[in-house]
């Protein structure tokens, strides 16, 4: 079976396999987030200090690659401030009126989650400025010549934006986030807990080192490793007695064909097509996407993240290029002087 990014096991995008399985792993409080403790430590300050004042949290911006606790990050705040969270998503907002029905009925102190904020259209941009700055919604009323403008104030609620694609923010939105958050890969360290908690949640018998093996190919990335854990606690009721030992969790990673630094066959597609085809780059994104049949907002998104966070792969002016580490991995011979006089 050709591997494409809508089946390969390792996707840090949100499948439908995932979604009972997100909700019920997903962290409720802030100190069972695992790790990112800079944002955690920020987070823990500024929301005291507005339950101290008696106010909603100013708007809070979270990006980074998928699958690394965004909207998990959301909900934990409406719970620790006691509030509740409505959620939308950029595309989603088609029409101003949308928005304005959702703001009018947001209660004071309120979230309003709003997934894939860089999708945002740009009309719907400029109504929410004045909502974000000065809680009031300007309405339209009537066409034409006798058309006039009408302000209602709106309850003092926070945004809470997520997005993976943080260049594609026009600036003035992004201004109007007081906390803007980062969210990082995880370490190792930090994925083998994250994987020992579900285990717990979900009752599995899973080894020390078969903790280990799962949290070495998760890429780094929570949502990866709690799917490994799925697909290997499967593979160890049916092929064994349900204990996962590390021989077991290897069987089973192998057979989803993900190697050792948590590679599938998409990402080694990608490298061998740098390499081979030219010589280790540089070569455009849109070359790759081409080659690859990915989508370029895919590669660049989804797979670029990973590759550059471990060093296989390099973003520079001219391009894209393999490292001397990808070469490596894959086995291969370098041929490109550039790379061999480590130039990049
Ligand atoms: N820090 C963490 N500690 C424990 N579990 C986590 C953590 N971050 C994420 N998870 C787990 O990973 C799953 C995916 O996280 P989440 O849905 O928040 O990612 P996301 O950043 O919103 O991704 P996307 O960009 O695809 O929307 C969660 O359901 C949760 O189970
Ligand atoms: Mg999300």
């Amino acid at each position: 079976m050709i591997q494409t990014s809508d089946n390969r096991v390792i996707d840090p995008k949100e499948k439908k396999e995932d979604l009972n399985f997100d909700i019920t792993l997903r962290p409720k409080q802030l100190r069972d987030f695992v790790g990112q403790e800079k944002i955690k430590d920020n987070l823990n300050i500024f929301m005291a200090a507005a339950k101290k004042r008696k106010e909603p949290i100013e708007h809070v911006l979270l990006y980074g690659p998928p699958g690394l606790g965004k909207t998990t990050l959301a909900h934990i705040i409406a719970q620790e401030m006691g509030v509740n969270i409505r959620i939308t998503s950029g595309p989603a907002i088609e029409r101003s009126g949308d928005l304005a029905a959702i703001l009018t009925n947001l209660a004071e102190g309120d979230i309003l989650f709003i997934d894939e904020i860089h999708r945002l259209n740009k009309t719907i941009e400029e109504v929410l400025y004045p909502a974000m700055e000065e809680y009031a919604l300007d309405v339209v009323i009537g066409k034409g010549p006798s058309a006039r403008t009408l302000r209602l104030d709106l309850p003092r609620f926070t945004i809470v934006g997520a997005t993976t694609k943080v260049s594609s923010l026009s600036s003035p939105l992004r201004d109007r986030f007081g906390n803007i958050y980062h969210l990082n890969f995880y370490q190792d360290a930090e994925i083998e807990k994250i994987i020992n908690r579900a285990s717990e949640i979900l009752k599995t018998n899973l080894d020390k080192l078969a903790s280990e093996q799962i949290a070495k190919r998760a890429r780094k990335t929570p949502r990866i490793a709690n799917r490994l854990l799925k697909r290997v606690r499967d593979f160890a009721e049916v092929k064994a007695d349900g204990r996962i030992t590390e021989d077991i969790a290897n069987q089973a990673l192998t057979m989803l064909d993900v190697d050792e630094f948590g590679l599938d066959e998409i990402d080694r597609r990608i490298l061998h097509i740098i390499i081979d085809k030219f010589n280790g780059g540089p070569v455009g994104l849109n070359t790759i996407a081409a080659a690859t049949g990915e989508e370029m907002d895919t590669i660049e998104e989804v797979y670029e993240p990973f590759l550059m966070q471990i060093g296989l792969l390099k973003r520079t002016p001219k391009g894209r290029m393999a490292t001397e580490n990808a070469y490596k991995h894959l086995g291969l011979k370098i041929t490109n002087p550039e790379i061999q006089n480590k130039l990049i």
